[in-house]
């Protein structure tokens, strides 16, 4: 067991931290080869600010099929391992009381894939949540898919829409999965049911940042605080444009399935050296309260 942070807010913080799992240690790679590098996965969680963390986090699952080649092992044996990998990562969010994480489980341009790669893929969803089902009522975890999920094969999205619906009512708690999913899409839904409530009279200009957001898939969520990307590729790929204007970005080399607990708490320990000046200058972040 690894206890997380300095400081103990309360002794139900103090036993939910403590429930967190030591796994095996992993590969340092070159993105968390710093002062925490060495140590061990206790003593990295030790380190953690439990004030500090970020509320949002959002994941770029990326890295399966090279994993896979790696142990020249079908594509699919990446996959699978990359659940297991989710499995964990949202566990340990769980664990140390991260209450929104959004991952980009299937994007709109993974439909260009071979039909059987699309085929395992949407199997794995559809194993991911029917085990996953029961936890987010255990921990009264709102699960809120966001895309075209209209385009699902019907069993997945009667699934999909079926926990969204069961779960719509637990707000402390937030797990999004992006799937047929676009952030440019998203904007441009956005501005065309604008467009109709403006032309219905329901909304009139001008129009505000927070109106727009409201729009937008995520519109009950605050913007992501960390975006993670493994794998070494350095891009967005079109997940949540407008959402991640601040955002603070890590970029890993470590392929998905490898992404385990000891890889988020550097993620999160590297976060929270970040100065967040939202584009003030910095001694104006400290004053900002006190103006
Ligand atoms: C990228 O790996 C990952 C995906 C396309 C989807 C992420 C899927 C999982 C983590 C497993 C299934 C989980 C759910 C919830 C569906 P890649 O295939 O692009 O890897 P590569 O770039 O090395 O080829």
């Amino acid at each position: 067991m690894i206890k997380v942070g300095r400081t103990r807010t309360s002794a139900r913080h103090g036993t939910e931290r403590d429930a967190i799992v030591t796994t095996h240690s992993q590969t340092i790679t070159p993105c968390s080869a710093n002062r925490f590098a060495e140590l061990a996965e206790h003593d990295l969680a030790a380190q953690l600010d439990p004030d500090a963390l970020p509320r949002h986090v959002a994941v770029i699952m990326d890295g399966n099929g090279r994993w896979a080649s790696q142990r020249h092992l079908p594509r699919m044996a990446g996959h699978k391992e990359g659940l297991t990998a989710l499995r964990e990562i949202l566990h340990t969010c769980y664990h140390l009381e991260i209450p929104l994480v959004t991952i980009y489980a299937f994007s709109q341009e993974n439909w260009s894939r071979p039909q059987a790669e699309i085929d395992l893929l949407m199997s794995l969803l559809e194993e991911f949540l029917h085990r996953e089902r029961r936890t987010f009522h255990e921990r009264r975890m709102r699960f809120l898919p966001i895309g075209r999920v209209d385009t699902l094969p019907l069993s997945v999205r009667d699934l999909v829409r079926a926990i969204a619906r069961d779960t719509a009512h637990f707000t402390d708690r937030t797990v999004t999965v992006a799937l047929s999913y676009g952030g440019r899409a998203d904007i441009l839904d956005a501005v065309n049911r604008l467009i109709k409530d403006v032309q219905d009279g329901a909304v009139s200009g001008p129009v505000s940042e927070a109106r727009f957001e409201s729009y937008l898939a995520t519109a009950a969520l605050p913007d992501p605080d960390l975006l993670i990307r493994t794998s070494g590729e350095v891009r967005v790929s079109n997940f949540l444009l407008w959402q991640i204007a601040y955002t603070e970005l890590y970029f890993t080399e470590t392929l998905w399935p490898d992404f385990r607990q000891r890889e988020l708490l550097l993620a999160l320990l590297d976060y929270q050296k970040r100065e967040r000046r939202f584009g003030r200058l910095s001694h104006a972040v400290s004053l900002h309260s006190r103006l």
